[in-house]
């Protein structure tokens, strides 16, 4: 499977998918890595590692149309296949996401539908929530939706700031997204009726509580 990869910063998720192609945990070649801001970290990341790159950087464009037109054709030379957002900063208009239909996917530092947008972690913390995490979905035309592929789950803890929150959830993104490339690589998920159906995977048995009821303390629990 032939990949792009899109970013707009520093390019953690970009590299964890890159080191799983590297180290043959996942079946797939990164084509291209595009993004839409000349200094991203990103691109010096990929160039180190030997990945084309290329910059379309959307301020040189009239409009929206103009700027996707020249995405697609990046993709589309690159003979791209499936095409993974990873800190992707432009919303893409509905004629972009209707020409990859469910050949792109996006991930998203929350469990969807919770917290669209920005700022997911601080939102988590300021609403409460015991659990957070990160989901990975096939990208529809409104903001952060569409089908659900993967979701992994962090418990919040008592002390929590929005950064250490959110790099506990960081390091989650960075091995769901290359299971989730190799799932889609070994055409093993389907969309049925707006519904992701993955073949050959469980959900994990147990319940999690938070805060844990064995933890009079409410310490957080050693291996979390
Ligand atoms: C990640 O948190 C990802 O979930 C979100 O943007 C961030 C990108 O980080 N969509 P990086 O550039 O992959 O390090």
């Amino acid at each position: 499977m032939r990949i792009g990869i899109l970013v707009s910063g520093r390019g953690s998720n970009m590299k964890a998918i890159l080191d799983a192609c590297a180290e043959g945990l996942l079946d797939a070649d990164v084509a291209v890595v595009v993004s839409n801001r000349p200094k991203a970290g990103a691109l010096g990341v990929a160039r180190g590692m030997g990945v084309p790159t290329q910059v379309v950087p959307h301020r040189a464009y009239a409009d929206r149309s103009s700027f996707e037109e020249a995405l697609h054709q990046v993709l589309v030379d690159a003979k791209v296949e499936l095409v993974c957002l990873a800190g992707f900063m432009r919303l893409l208009t509905d004629g972009f996401v209707e020409r990859w239909h469910d050949r792109l996917v996006n991930i998203h530092p929350s469990l969807l539908p919770a917290f669209r947008g920005l700022d997911t972690h601080q939102r988590a913390l300021d609403a409460g929530a015991r659990f957070a995490g990160c989901t990975i979905h096939f990208v529809r035309p409104a903001m952060d939706a569409g089908p659900i592929i993967a979701q992994a789950v962090v418990p919040v803890r008592q002390d929590d700031t929005a950064e250490t929150l959110g790099a506990r959830v960081l390091a989650c993104e960075h091995r769901l997204y290359p299971l989730v490339l190799g799932w889609i690589a070994a055409d093993r998920v389907r969309v049925e009726g707006e519904r992701a159906q993955v073949d050959g995977v469980e959900a994990p048995h147990q319940a999690l509580l938070n805060p844990s009821p064995g933890s009079a303390s409410g310490a957080a629990p050693a291996d979390g």
